[in-house]
């Protein structure tokens, strides 16, 4: 029976039969099912056979804000799979799930909660929609890479006990490294003091799917929980699934939220993935990650034979304290272990070598692999990795135009933010946000170099990940600044700021009032 029901995909067939039936459309979207392509030259990327399938709320294909037909039996099937009471699909990515999680939890303006500081920006956006007071809890730090995994049970026992009337807990987790710790002392003392545990597992969409993979945040209890199906798994860009299980959350206004947020033109080729997605776990099992799996399992080896390189790896259990336990098998972090190219410079290599990797920071490059990936993609990049460490040996790593300047193994990643280095507390008092812009006459644009120990007027998001390093309003500490300069200085990506330079920051002029966070 269970077998039967997951080689449904009952959205998915609804729209193949939709497609088959060539009925002429007289309803929108006005490209009538890809007519409007057929003929034009560049209609070669097949775009008209998507849209063949991009349909609207017709007889047969439900409503994905009132479902009752086959978007309702795929949400269902859905939840099975991924141990959750409900799912909804999501059309906006994590990002809609993030600001629905938010507005359903904080419902009044001034309503804690507890928040981990890496947090992609739509959770800040969505604090910023609710006019929520933000407890920021400063992440743990692994102290043989530099990066950042979650706050720890201290962190988050405090923060309970200093802010009971608090609505919840949100964290990240994994990171975009695929780094992490057990949530479930975590959503246990949550639940101890009758919050929900929210859980932005963007990344890791496939956890708990086969068993050399991480547990999901569902598995250890999280109440709300925001997936990118579409990062890790295989649905289209800007396919997500938000899970939910138990009794803190109140799904009626989680349901208004979804509906406020997401477009009532909902896409069915995405939701159709969605669909697809899960039916290919449903019917594959843990086999659909063997050869991804193993893919990784054959670059690390690889690696191990490159002195050159490195693996950023969770120190084992005489290692260090519990700040990171858990690596996603799939996300490979390498890094020069001779430290004269930087993340980006490695990045920069392989992509000319043809291996285009996820994400890079100063120090490391992150490569995701999955269901997808083959012995081929990682033999070729081994070949690329080989070549690049013989190139730079041959030329000597200055010829090579490599940094001149070292990069220390334990100097903090782009966007990693610890208590400690930036002089942050590990509990932060309440930070106000809100939608009210600054006014121009209270804002000022200075030099970074004099920004430090001002408060900031925008938001600055190194892109990827898009983790704000700081939000409006937040002072700016020694160690961000330093972090902004080096920004500058490497030509990294900023989403936010006005000066995409650099050069200036923004920031709120002295005589202003403090402000809340927009
Ligand atoms: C941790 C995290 N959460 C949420 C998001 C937003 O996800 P989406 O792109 O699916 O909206 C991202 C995007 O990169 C992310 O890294």
């Amino acid at each position: 029976m269970e077998e039967e029901l997951n080689q449904v995909a009952p959205l998915y067939e609804a729209l193949r039969r939709y497609r088959e039936k060539k009925d002429a459309s007289f309803h929108v979207p006005g490209h009538k099912n890809g007519q409007a392509l057929r003929g034009d030259e560049r209609a070669i990327l097949d775009l008209a056979r998507v849209m063949e399938i991009d349909v609207t709320e017709i007889t047969g294909t439900d409503d994905l804000h009132h479902p009752e037909g086959v978007i309702r039996e795929a949400q269902g099937l859905a939840a099975a799979q991924f141990g959750a009471e409900e799912t909804f699909f999501l059309v906006g990515g994590s990002t809609a799930g993030n600001l629905a999680l938010i507005l359903s939890v904080c419902t009044a303006p001034g309503d804690v909660l507890l928040v981990q500081r890496n947090v992609h920006k739509s959770v800040i956006h969505g604090l910023m929609l609710a006019g929520a007071h933000a407890v920021f809890l400063a992440p743990q730090q692994d102290a043989g890479s530099g990066l950042a995994t979650i706050p720890s049970e201290a962190a988050v026992r405090e923060a309970l006990r200093r802010y009971p009337g608090a609505k919840g807990l949100l964290l990240t987790h994994p990171s975009y490294y695929g780094m992490g710790a057990p949530l479930r002392p975590l959503a246990e003392l949550c639940h101890a003091h009758g919050v929900p545990l929210l859980v932005d597992e963007a990344h890791g969409a496939h956890f708990g799917q086969h068993p050399a993979l991480p547990e999901s945040a569902l598995a250890a209890g999280a109440d709300g929980v925001v997936q990118s199906t579409h990062k890790m798994l295989t649905a289209l860009t800007m396919g997500a699934m938000l899970h939910v299980q138990g009794g803190l959350l109140d799904r009626a206004l989680l349901r208004q939220r979804l509906a406020m947020l997401q477009s009532s033109s909902p896409s069915y080729p995405i939701m159709a993935s969605l669909d697809l997605s899960r039916s290919l776990l449903g019917t594959q099992g843990p086999a659909f990650f063997e050869g991804g799996l193993a893919a990784a399992a054959h670059l690390r080896r690889g690696l191990a034979k490159l002195p050159r390189f490195g693996v950023v790896a969770p120190p084992g259990a005489s290692g260090r304290a519990a700040a990171y336990t858990i690596q996603d098998p799939l996300k490979l972090v390498i890094f020069d272990a001779s430290a004269a190219l930087t993340g980006y410079k490695l990045q920069e290599r392989l992509e000319a070598e043809g291996c285009v990797p996820e994400m890079s920071d100063d120090r490391h490059v992150v490569l995701a692999l999955g269901p997808g990936s083959t012995m081929e993609d990682a033999d070729r990049l081994l070949q690329a990795l080989v070549r690049i460490a013989a190139d730079a040996e041959q030329m000597g790593n200055a010829a090579a135009g490599l940094s001149p300047d070292p990069v220390l193994a334990d100097e903090l990643s782009t966007w990693n933010i610890t208590a400690d280095e930036a002089n942050l507390s590990e509990v932060s008092e309440p930070v106000p946000f809100g939608l009210t812009p600054l006014r121009p006459t209270e804002i000022e644009a200075i030099s970074t170099q004099e920004s430090i120990g001002r408060q900031a007027a925008e938001m600055i998001i190194p892109y990827p990940p898009g983790i704000p390093l700081l939000y409006p309003g937040e002072i700016i500490t020694e160690a961000v600044g330093q972090q902004l300069m080096k920004l500058r200085d490497s030509g990294a990506k900023c989403q936010g700021p006005a000066d995409p330079q650099l050069r200036t920051i923004q920031v709120k002029k002295r005589e202003s009032q403090a402000y809340t966070c927009t």
